[in-house]
């Protein structure tokens, strides 16, 4: 598929996805956030790709947020559209089946910290930038900033994020655990993929299932959660990759998931 916003490249079974507006920092437009679906549905239904590094093009940012000129024309109807949309890419992402990497390589404001958010891992460079700035807007963050940014730094954090409109740079955004390395801008895109690789070596549907729980914990009470466990754990325990990863272990050599 021919993209206008977005580069799509895959190689040794991770596809990288970069969102290519930088003379306008990457602000998603709504034919960036259609191609964002269009890209990952096609990556989720395709088997050859098993994870996912997600960036911005250029070095001053990753997604400078929701693209303001669009933006500014919404109104009340057309502003529940504009975030449904938005959070059903975003749900889409979350919930692939395959890790997404977010290499966050310069600002991530607004939609460009939500994109972030949805994503399984963060890691950022040196110069990253991450804010909430919409009451700058009159706005809330509509993308699901108000309910992943809680749910991964704090409330009382996310309150102050949110209602300030204040940037973190990538250390503090470290501290509060927003993302979980910081590298330098040139050495970024290497360790991204690098953890995917690493991540790849695992055996898939272990991968999957991990995930899959992981994910499951915002939707479901803590007692729900453990019963999904038991049930995804019960799975795994039937497959070859179980079979294979606690031989090998037994018998001192490295285990070969087959990952079919
Ligand atoms: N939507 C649309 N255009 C955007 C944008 C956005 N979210 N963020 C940046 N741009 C555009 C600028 O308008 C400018 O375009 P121009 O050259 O045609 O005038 C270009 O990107 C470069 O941005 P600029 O503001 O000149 O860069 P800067 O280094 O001075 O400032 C930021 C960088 C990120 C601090 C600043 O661009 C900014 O505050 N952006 C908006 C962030 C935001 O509020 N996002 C949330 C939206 S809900």
């Amino acid at each position: 598929m021919e993209y206008q916003n977005i580069l799509f490249e895959a190689k040794e079974n991770i596809a990288t996805v970069t969102i290519n507006r930088p003379d306008k920092l990457n602000a998603l437009n709504a034919a960036t956030v259609n191609e964002l679906k269009d890209v990952f549905s096609e990556i989720k239904n395709d088997k050859q790709i098993g994870a996912v590094i997600l960036t911005g093009s250029g070095e001053k940012a990753f997604v400078a947020g929701a693209d303001i000129v669009e933006l500014s024309k919404l109104n009340i109807i057309s502003g529940k559209e504009f975030a449904e949309k938005g959070q059903c890419v975003f749900n889409l992402i979350e919930n692939l089946g395959k890790p997404v990497i977010a290499a966050v390589n310069g600002f991530a404001l607004g939609g460009g910290c939500e994109l972030a958010m949805a994503c399984h891992i963060r890691l950022a460079s040196t110069n990253a930038k991450f804010g909430q700035p919409e009451v700058n807007l009159g706005i809330i963050p509509g993308y699901g900033g108000t309910q992943r940014l809680p749910r991964i730094v704090g409330s009382g954090r996310a309150a102050e994020i949110i209602l300030t409109g204040n940037m973190i740079d990538a250390e503090e955004a470290y501290r509060i655990g927003l993302v979980n390395k910081v590298y330098e801008q040139s050495a970024l895109r290497d360790e991204a993929e690098k953890l995917a690789k690493k991540i790849l070596s695992k055996g898939n549907f272990a991968v999957k299932m991990s995930l899959n729980a992981i994910t499951a914990t915002d939707n479901l009470s803590e007692r729900e959660g453990l019963n999904y466990e038991a049930g995804l754990f019960a799975l795994c325990c039937g497959t070859e990759d179980f079979k294979e990863g606690t031989a090998a272990f037994l018998e001192k050599r490295k285990p070969e998931f087959k990952n079919d």
